[in-house]
């Protein structure tokens, strides 16, 4: 039985990999103090244990050290997968302390307390965004990293700590740089829940219920093929998938190392609109708006090395992603938006 500490299991991404985990046959403990994540999906996991393994959870933050050595004391921990963190850029313009903090602070302490309980392995959610505007596309792993903003500096300290941190005292990291997740799970079980929502899959869908707010597309005017920002989109259940093979590698004994994940590919906003349009079957309507401040005209990853190292390559299709973001999204209108705006009340 291999136990598997996931920071951040009752997010987006950290909720995918906790079904990821278990379907592989890990036992799993959530560690999360709900500020984005959601009780419901800790509910909805814990129930999935029926798979035959156990998901154990933990609210605790990790900037409170005692919290988060208490998992190590009280679970038999083999490794580390770290999502917890805040993700928003513009946010972490605006308000650049809670970024440090929450993302650099509290890794610190996470680290602090596997070192001391001798839990020397870890995988780590970073970005796209540590690379800062690119010099060339698609970026490689070899591409400089100069974040552009506090968000990607703070998951870039983070990437440097932990090769400080290998170098004095053996601890392994693989740290994974995520382009632009996407979709939701095949079953439809978790989906995307950002409050407020930002992304771009999930705000042309919800324009698409009843009181959703009307698609505001950023900018018609970069330099590329249609005018729109282009982006790499990587299905969130092909990323589980990655995590689970850095995972087996570091178990295996494996060393440090550093992969994007992303698909060697790009599409337009305009491309995923029509996208949606195609898989909702229904006329979206859209106002277009001036460029929204800090996006890069284009991204796209070369995603080699982990083919060539971890042996993963990503299955799922830009229609894939957006069929189970809707589906999921339906689900969300009927049950759990009751409940959001029960909350605010
Ligand atoms: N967009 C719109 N309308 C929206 C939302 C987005 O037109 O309502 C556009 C954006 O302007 C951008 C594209 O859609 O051109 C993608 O935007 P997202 O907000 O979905 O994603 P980003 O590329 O801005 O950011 C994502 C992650 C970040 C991460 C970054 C790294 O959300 O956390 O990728 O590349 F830092």
């Amino acid at each position: 039985m291999t136990t598997v500490l996931v920071t951040g299991g009752a997010g987006y991404v950290g909720s995918h990999n906790v079904l990821a985990l278990i379907n592989a046959g890990y036992d799993v403990v959530i560690f999360d103090n709900l500020s984005l994540g959601h009780s419901e999906i800790v509910e909805i996991l814990k129930n999935q244990s029926a798979a035959g393994r156990v998901i154990d959870f933990l609210k605790g933050d990790l900037q409170n050290f005692q919290d988060i050595n208490s998992a190590f004391e009280k679970f038999d921990i083999s490794a580390v997968l770290h999502f917890a963190a805040f993700s928003q850029v513009a946010e972490s313009v605006k308000n650049p302390q809670k970024y440090y903090f929450n993302n650099v602070y509290g890794t610190l302490n996470l680290l602090k307390a596997m070192i001391e309980n001798n839990v020397m392995k870890i995988v780590f959610s970073s970005t796209a965004a540590t690379y800062g505007e690119p010099e060339y596309i698609p970026i490689d792993e070899k591409h400089p990293q100069n974040p552009i903003n506090p968000y990607g500096r703070t998951k870039l300290m983070i990437e440097n700590i932990m090769d400080d941190y290998d170098s004095a005292y053996g601890l392994k990291s693989v740290r994974l740089r995520y382009f632009n997740v996407a979709g939701a799970d095949t079953k439809s079980r978790i989906g995307e829940w950002h409050v407020p929502e930002t992304h771009l899959i999930p705000n042309i869908l919800k324009s698409t219920f009843s009181g959703g707010q009307r698609f505001k597309m950023f900018g018609t005017d970069y330099d590329t093929k249609d005018g729109t920002c282009i982006r790499d989109y990587i299905n969130v259940e092909d990323l589980a998938k990655a995590h689970l093979l850095a995972l087996k590698h570091l178990l295996n004994g494996g060393g440090t190392n550093f992969y994007n994940l992303g698909t060697n590919d790009g599409n337009s906003v305009k491309e995923v609109f029509r996208t949606c349009e195609d898989v909702t079957g229904k006329h979206i309507d859209v106002d277009v708006l001036e460029r929204r401040e800090g996006d890069p005209a284009s991204l796209v990853a070369d995603n080699k090395k982990s083919l060539s190292d971890l042996g993963w390559k990503p299955e799922k299709t830009l229609t894939d992603s957006v069929a189970s973001a809707y589906a999921w999204e339906k689900i969300y209108q009927e049950t759990l938006l009751n409940g959001e705006l029960n909350k605010c009340h």
